[in-house]
């Protein structure tokens, strides 16, 4: 495509230009916009990156893993990962306001990139995928009055104290510019076809307290539906599909014994941008066999809905 040929030489000579001899670590996170961030970063600068993997234990199941295999192995951009799952779900602990957990969680997500540019001899810049709909929504929300939604986890600046400068060279591009400059780097479908994943991670699937009980619960959930979904063929046809654990106990029958355990909600929804969504229409054979089998397989749930709001006046995530 020419104008995504143009943007990619574009956002590289403003990358050296913003960067010369500097050092640059970037924060990866899986997704889209991260990786499309480092790859193109990478492009531009070669070793002067170093792309730093933060596990807060709040990810999905196998994450930590394909990010490595892709990074380290596939396109052998020097990364650094890092467990920081007890400081983040210590800084957590006993937290329930959305807007606190995502404050806590983009402090912390600072302090360790902090301390691995201290361990790599120093950086000088913070490389993020931030996108253009992060930095709208995180400050107003479209023709109402200037407020706060939700507070993005990787927007806002950097803290005063800070030497590190910023580099987010998506800045401007919406979800699928940034999917299309990935296919223009060349990295693989898999990878540029995948679902949003926020930050903040699985923190904002599970209104109330966090634990790592619940994280683990949350985790084989979700993979159940997204296998169910992959299964029906309907992986890229959903924007964004997740599980969320709610704070609810439910009374169930289990065999012959009485159960009490939680409510696991799905959300599926299509869209172009985030900005607004429809909840996705899936039949009612599909929710009765993934529900039958997350109640199956995943001790701590008897009980499973589907959300059918549309955003606005939902958003995407439960908070
Ligand atoms: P909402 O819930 O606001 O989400 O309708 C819109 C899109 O943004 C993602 N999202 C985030 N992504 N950091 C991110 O990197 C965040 O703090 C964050 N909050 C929401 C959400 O998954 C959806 O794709």
């Amino acid at each position: 495509d020419w104008s995504m040929a143009a943007f990619r030489a574009q956002a590289i000579a403003q990358i050296r230009a913003q960067v010369g001899d500097g050092k640059v670590i970037c924060g990866l996170s899986g997704g889209v916009d991260s990786s499309v961030a480092a790859v193109l970063i990478h492009e531009a600068i070669g070793e002067q990156l170093t792309c730093i993997f933060v596990d807060h234990g709040l990810l999905r199941a196998g994450e930590a893993e394909q990010v490595v295999e892709v990074f380290r192995d596939h396109y052998n951009i020097p990364l650094v990962a890092r467990d920081a799952s007890d400081l983040f779900l210590g800084k957590l602990a006993g937290v329930e306001d959305p807007e606190r957990k995502r404050k806590i969680i983009g402090a912390t997500f600072i302090d360790v990139f902090e301390e691995e540019a201290a361990d790599l001899g120093g950086a000088d810049f913070l490389a993020q995928g931030t996108l253009y709909p992060d930095v709208i929504e995180s400050v107003s929300f479209t023709g109402g009055p200037s407020v706060t939604i939700k507070s993005h986890h990787n927007v806002g600046g950097l803290p005063e104290r800070m030497r590190m400068k910023l580099v987010e060279p998506l800045r401007e591009l919406f979800k699928d510019e940034v999917r299309e400059l990935g296919r223009e780097l060349g990295l693989p479908d898999k990878l540029v076809g995948r679902h949003p994943f926020p930050g903040p991670g699985l923190a904002i699937r599970m209104p109330g307290e966090i634990t790592r009980e619940k994280a683990e619960i949350l985790r084989k959930a979700d993979a159940v539906y997204l296998d169910e979904i992959r299964k029906a063929g309907l992986y890229d046809a959903i924007w964004q599909a997740f599980a969320v654990l709610l704070p609810v106990k439910t009374v169930g029958v289990m065999g012959d014994a009485r159960s009490y355990d939680h409510v696991c909600a799905l959300r599926a929804v299509t869209s172009t941008d985030g900005m607004t969504a429809e909840s996705y229409p899936f039949d009612h054979e599909f929710l009765a066999r993934t529900a039958t089998r997350i109640i199956n397989e995943v001790r701590g749930i008897n009980r499973v809905v589907y959300d059918v709001t549309s955003k606005p006046p939902g958003t995407i995530e439960w908070e």
